[in-house]
């Protein structure tokens, strides 16, 4: 006899049975609560959070980022006895390179030297995205799903790795290769903890907020256009009245935009997914430009570069770009890298495709507030989108007068760097020849130059501005504006922008007298005058 398939149980076909189909469904059930004061131990909902069963002595296994432990490590060990609760601090520092099984090991040795219950006993991960991903893979490993708590501590994970259920870590130089869909029992988002949290680092979680704007809602857009100096000021914390409010609304807009579309798709079955905007190329950039680029920042790139193709497209018009750029750049984020070559674009177009099961479902703008999936993006109208926004990107450096130091340019073949922007400013007659001068360069975000010492010629680089590293001789040195580099002659001065805004310095050549001795061996290489 043939049982009629049902929405759960075993169907048996046969007599006697030879063929068994199993159904079951699993229903996922988790909390996302916004609240303030996670750590104030009169505040009992870290402690309760996923505690399924009370007990006066709670265990609780917890991981933490290695600077949420150097702030806040005080106040969550006072929080913890409190609560008289027994733990254990696991502490880990995030970067994308030590997002690696490695460190998941490494959780899952101390959850299993200290020993925790199967089901009562929820570990806790505190921090940004790195250490929320890693401890969510752990604890989906540990003993096949044990449950756990996220408390997002960066902009980044409060409106977007915190909320979902997916966890990972990087493998062979590919971005969350590795991972799970594992929901927290509970995520606690504490806003809080952007008081302490650096700039760009602030930018960096606007870039996921600005991504559900632009996708699915026209009046976040709006709010992040009328105040985004406001909420980079106050970090979101809301400081002020207005902060306040503008803060909370965008948070609650953000936060409940991106559980609206993970809810119905969690398990990402449909494959067409708004939240994946800014996610087709930047996976690939991401990962080639580290560290340069941080996970916002590229999506940002990415989001850019999709804007461009769509306006080609007339989906998006040109007003509505300008005040998209506009807005990326009142944020503090790139439109731009100089990784987005053909090359690039290729593979990483071919990596989203087979992500995407064969099919390119690229979400892509339409207007403020709207967007479309699309399966036809050629190579070609990518590179001439990639053209575009090279030049848009140039042209408004320009204008700005950010990359072009002023003054017409009296001479080309300065000494300056190989592969910077250049610019003579000075060269006055005594000279001897057309390198002996000041001239002024720049390198955009993630690009790296030589910088030449030659023979008979004292030459020194003065930073003006932007964040990056002077390699001499192959040992790294910070770079940052006021910083002095006499060059030594013989030496390998080579420069890497580090920062997300255009490095530049003033290169001072000046002719050695023929009776001085060339700079001393011991002299310093790299000194700050400012
Ligand atoms: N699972 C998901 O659904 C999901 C979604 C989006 C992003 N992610 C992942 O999240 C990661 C990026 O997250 P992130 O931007 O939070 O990076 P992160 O975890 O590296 O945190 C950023 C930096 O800020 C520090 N930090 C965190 N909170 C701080 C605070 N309150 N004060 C001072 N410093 C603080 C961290 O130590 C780190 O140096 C990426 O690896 C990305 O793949 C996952
Ligand atoms: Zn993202």
């Amino acid at each position: 006899m043939n049982t009629p398939p049902a929405e759960s149980g075993l169907a048996r076909t046969g007599v006697p049975p030879s063929h068994w189909r199993v159904r079951a469904q699993q229903t996922v059930t988790y909390e996302v609560h916004m609240m303030d004061n996670v750590l104030d131990p009169a505040n009992p909902a870290l402690i309760e959070a996923g505690a399924t069963v009370p007990t006066d002595r709670p265990r609780r296994f917890v991981v933490v980022d290695a600077t949420i432990h150097d702030l806040y490590g005080r106040e969550l060990s006072r929080y913890l006895d409190h609560h008289n609760c027994e733990y254990r601090l696991c502490v880990l520092s995030a970067s994308e390179e030590a997002k690696t099984m490695e460190a998941v090991f490494t959780v899952v040795s101390g959850l299993d030297s200290f020993g925790i219950s199967r089901r009562h006993e929820p570990v806790i991960g505190i921090g940004g995205g790195i250490i929320l991903d890693i401890v969510g893979l752990a604890s989906s490993l540990y003993r096949r799903s044990t449950p756990y708590v996220r408390v997002p501590t960066s902009l980044l994970g409060l409106v977007d790795a915190g909320v979902g259920i997916k966890t990972g870590v990087n493998f062979a130089c590919h971005k969350n290769r590795l991972g799970s869909y594992f929901a927290s029992s509970v995520a606690l988002l504490d806003r809080s903890f952007l008081a302490t949290m650096d700039e760009r680092h602030i930018s960096n979680g606007l870039a996921e907020i600005l991504k559900i704007a632009l996708v699915k809602d026209a009046r976040l857009f709006w709010l992040l256009e009328e105040y985004a100096e406001l909420l980079l000021t106050e970090r979101l914390t809301g400081q002020t009245l207005t902060g306040d409010v503008v803060a909370t609304d965008v948070f609650s807009r953000a936060v409940g935009g991106m559980l609206e579309e993970l809810q119905p798709n969690l398990w990402e079955k449909q494959l067409e997914r708004l939240v994946d905007y800014g996610h087709s190329f930047s996976p690939t950039l991401e990962m080639r430009a580290l560290p340069a680029l941080l996970h916002g920042e590229a999506v940002t790139v990415d989001m850019a570069l999709t804007t461009v193709l769509a306006e080609g497209r007339g989906l998006v018009a040109r007003q509505e770009r300008e005040r998209i750029f506009d807005l990326m750049r009142r944020l503090r984020l790139p439109v731009w890298h100089p990784l987005l070559e053909p090359e690039l674009l290729e593979h990483a177009l071919r990596e989203t495709t087979r992500h995407r099961d064969g099919l390119q479902r690229m979400p892509i703008p339409v207007g403020i507030g709207g967007a479309r999936f699309v399966n036809d993006v050629t190579l070609a109208e990518l590179s001439d989108a990639a053209g575009i926004l090279r030049e848009l990107d140039r042209a408004r450096a320009t204008t700005s007068g950010h990359r072009h130091a002023p003054g017409k340019p009296v001479v080309t073949d300065v000494d300056g760097a190989s592969d910077a922007d250049g610019t003579c400013v000075i060269r006055h007659d005594g000279m001897s020849s057309t390198w002996e001068a000041i001239t002024w360069s720049s390198l955009p975000p993630g690009a790296s130059c030589d910088v030449p010492a030659r023979s008979g010629t004292d030459t020194f680089c003065f930073i003006l501005a932007g964040e990056g590293e002077l390699l001499l001789d192959d040992v790294p040195h910070p770079l940052l504006p006021g910083h002095l580099i006499a060059h030594r002659s013989g030496t390998v001065h080579r420069f890497k922008n580090l920062g997300t805004a255009d490095l530049s310095w003033l290169v001072i050549a000046v002719p050695r007298p023929p009776a001085a001795p060339e700079l001393s061996e011991n002299a310093p290489t790299t000194e700050c005058v400012a």
